[in-house]
Formats: C-alpha cells, structure tokens, sequence
C-alpha cells in the first residue's frame, strides 16, 4: 500500500501535473477551518489533490471528474487503496458535461486552465450562498506576471485567457476575490450571502 508522499512523488517523477504541496496544504487547512463538506473538483488527474481533500475530515464528501480515462482508472485504483471510496466519487467525462445533483460548499477548479471561465459559469450557480471557488495557477509559473517571457505563440495566448479569467474573477459581482501567492498561485472567491436570505 502506497503512502500519499509516494502517491506524491510517483505523479512528480512520472510528470503527471498535481498541485504544489503548498498549495496542498493550503487547501487542506482551508476544508477545515471553513467547515467544508460537499467539494466539487474540476480535473482529478490520478486522484492525488481528492485524496488529501478526503484525508483532511470524514463529513467530506469530494466529486471528482477526469476526462482522461487512463488517468479516471489510475484515479478509481488509488481511491480504493486509500480506502476512501465512500468519500470520494469520480467520474470519467468532460466536466462540461456534468450536471450536478446537489449544492457545493466548494468548487475547486483545476483541469484545462484555458477553460476556467467555462467551469466558473457552469459549476458557480451549483454553490451555497457563502460557497467558495477555488482555482489553482493563477500565477503559471510566473508567466501571468511577466508574458514577456513567454516565447511560443500557443502558450502566450494561453496564458493571455488565464490574466482575462484572473481579472474576471477577481471583478466578478457578487463575490468577494482574494488572490495568494501560494502553490501556483491561488485564486479564492467567496459568493456573499444575499440580503434576503
Ligand atoms: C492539473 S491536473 C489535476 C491535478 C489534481 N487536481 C491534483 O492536484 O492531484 C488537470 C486534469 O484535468 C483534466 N481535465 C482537463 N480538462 C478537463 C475537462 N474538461 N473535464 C474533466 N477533466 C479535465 C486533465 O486530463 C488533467 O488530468
């Protein structure tokens, strides 16, 4: 049975992107201290960031989707060797595809950076009044600040709609946006409360 740091250390070696251990750990004070219970993460890739999620409390309950399948499979096999079947349930599909069947406390964005805005719009009115967003690499590696260093074309464009989704956020009505230069950069948007609930 594999322990987390070499669930780890087997997807850095094998170049399969999770998040900064920072960021990790950031995330996993944060299900704690904000009483997180149902979380609905965007991009699971070998269930890595879902594990830690599921091993911060046991009233959480995570809903994962990959669309890769070799990665959904390797992502189910974890799962079950950490024992966390019952917390965590993972789904192979486009996440844009996905209707949700219950409210979130947490939206946590992490898959295809140039499709954020699309998981924001599409996942946002699933979220409890006071819920949280959370999206991972808003700095991307430093490239947000500085696309001057950015030589190919492909990626300068990509990293263009990840400042646009950066301030889309960040100015969105209605939630409150605060961005940590933690992990890979971390963007956290609160939905107020509306006045008349
Ligand atoms: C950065 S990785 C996720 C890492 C994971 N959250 C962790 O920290 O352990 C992003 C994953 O999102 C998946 N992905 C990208 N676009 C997606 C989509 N539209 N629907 C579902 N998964 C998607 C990719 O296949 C990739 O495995």
């Amino acid at each position: 049975m594999k322990t987390i740091k070499e669930l780890h250390d087997d997807a850095i070696a094998r170049e399969i992107p999770i998040m900064k251990d920072d960021g990790i750990a950031y995330l996993y004070d944060f299900l704690q201290k904000h009483n997180i219970k149902n979380v609905l993460e965007i991009g699971s890739a070998i269930g890595f960031s879902s594990i830690c999620m599921a091993m911060s409390k046991d009233d959480i309950h995570i809903t994962t989707i990959e669309k890769d399948e070799e990665r959904y499979q390797e992502a189910i096999q974890n799962i079950k060797d950490f024992g966390k079947e019952n917390q965590i349930t993972c789904l192979n599909m486009d996440a844009l595809e996905y209707v949700p069947d219950r409210l979130y406390d947490l939206l946590f964005i992490d898959a295809a950076k140039s499709s954020n805005g699309r998981f924001f719009d599409r996942f946002t009115p699933y979220l409890i009044n006071g819920g949280y967003v959370i999206v991972d690499n808003m700095y991307f590696y430093g490239f947000v600040d500085d696309i001057g260093q950015v030589r190919t074309k492909n990626l300068r464009q990509l990293v263009q709609k990840i400042q646009k989704f950066k301030t889309y956020i960040m100015e969105y009505p209605d939630y409150e946006s605060t961005y940590l230069q933690t992990g890979d950069g971390i963007i956290i948007a609160q939905k107020k409360v509306s006045v008349e609930e």
